[in-house]
């Protein structure tokens, strides 16, 4: 049984407004919960915690993002993660003349540091784009860009309120997959069971339920191939297929960047991962209870990258490159990036940019658990971070 509020006493408290904003989250939460028969799928219950328009984690007013928040992303670290993706995404848009489109955008640190890294290379395009689902998002998006850009390029930007049809040019989607509702299964002697959110007194509790459907045929494909012994617990993104067909349809030509906490199926569903790969960040706190803290924390599943490569494929885009991430910065010039900083910035905003290097680098950080997913159409040229091919094996 889990106590939402009771959170260790190491912990900052929410403030009493972010308590209030919980309160009205546990509040629909128990709505979904008495709507769904008492029992309320995990996926569902992430889905209303993180998303639901207005009260979720990334729909409502949470810090999130930075020092200040709950977790910190490569573009919040240093302007020299946005550098290496403008020196990957460059060629993309000279070769298709086409645009940039930026999916997830977070806090918009990431496209103004693209954006600026791309104008002083000369490729800034005529278009520069944005999806992005959550509405108090795409607001601070606006003021990020608004202020990073003079008022010519900020003129290029703009938000989509959907896939765009017949695309040309280049995508990039940096922690976003990471963030999508997942299924929690366990399997059986017989098959898999089902998490499901139920009421206590107190607070909620997980119910074991046998699945079916989609959920059931899923976890008995996952099941077979990978050999998962009876108590294994694991996710399945019941959204991930749909997502990527609807990227590829949207795709005419050029590439897609997606980068993610994450590695090949084989990888996630080995014995040692029997726990599952549920994360949920508060504070800069990390733990495993996702039933703590509804709409104040950040959930997260480790994707599984064998799912989006065969979901691209059947959408008839190529799979052109997998590398980590300090695979993917080195070959597209952090080194130089940094040097050049070296130059031209103080002791101590160097002295912290080296430490965010550091953290995007080292295999037990960001280097080796954040992977990096190149996905082509029509698009047949070597991108630098992507020129060693990687780890195509592991999918
Ligand atoms: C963990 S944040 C990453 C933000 C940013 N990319 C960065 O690196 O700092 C996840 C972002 O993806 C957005 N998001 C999640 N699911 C989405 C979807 N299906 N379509 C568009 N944006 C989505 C969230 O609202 C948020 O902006």
């Amino acid at each position: 049984m889990t106590d939402p509020w009771a959170i260790p006493v190491d912990w900052p408290p929410p403030s009493p407004e972010a308590l209030a904003h919980g309160r009205r989250v546990q509040a629909a939460v128990d709505a979904a919960i008495e709507a769904a028969g008492g029992a309320l799928p995990f996926a569902d219950y992430m889905e209303c915690v993180l998303h639901a328009p207005g009260l979720g984690y990334y729909s409502a007013g949470a810090r999130k993002f930075g020092v200040g928040g709950d977790f910190v992303t490569a573009p919040e670290l240093t302007p020299l993660f946005g550098a290496c993706l403008a020196n990957a995404v460059a060629p993309v848009l000279e070769t298709t003349g086409g645009d940039l489109l930026e999916i997830g955008p977070g806090s918009g640190r990431l496209m103004a540091d693209l954006a600026g890294a791309l104008d002083r290379l000369g490729r800034l395009p005529r278009r520069i784009l944005l999806l992005e689902r959550s509405a108090e998002l795409r607001e601070r998006q606006r003021e990020t860009l608004a202020q990073a850009l003079p008022e010519s390029k900020y003129s290029r930007v703009a938000w989509l309120e959907h896939w765009p049809e017949g695309f040309v040019g280049a995508v990039v989607a940096n922690e976003v997959l990471d963030a999508f509702a997942v299924e929690r299964f366990r399997i059986t002697p017989e098959g898999a069971e089902r998490f499901h959110v139920v009421r206590r007194a107190d607070g909620w509790d997980w119910a074991l339920q046998p699945g079916a459907g989609r959920f059931a045929e899923a976890v008995r494909a996952l099941r077979e191939r990978h050999d998962l012994p009876p108590g294994f617990v694991g996710e399945w993104c019941p959204g991930l297929e749909a997502w990527i067909a609807g990227l590829a349809e949207a795709l005419a030509q050029g590439a897609v960047i997606l980068i993610d906490y994450g590695e090949g199926a084989r990888a996630r569903y080995r014995p040692e991962r029997s726990g599952g790969t549920l994360k949920c960040h508060y504070r800069h706190r990390m733990h495993e209870d996702p039933l703590l803290l509804p709409g104040l924390q950040d959930i997260t599943a480790d994707v599984d990258f064998t799912a989006v490569a065969e979901a691209a494929r059947r959408g008839g885009m190529a799979v052109a490159a997998f590398v980590t991430q300090a695979e993917f910065l080195m070959d597209a010039g952090i080194e130089a990036a940094f040097e050049a900083q070296a130059g031209s910035v103080p002791g101590p905003a160097l002295w912290r940019t080296a430490q965010a290097v550091r953290t995007l680098m080292l295999p037990g950080e960001m280097g080796e658990r954040v992977r990096v997913m190149l996905l082509t159409r029509g698009l047949d040229r070597p991108l630098p971070g992507f020129r060693g091919r990687g780890r195509l094996a592991e999918l």
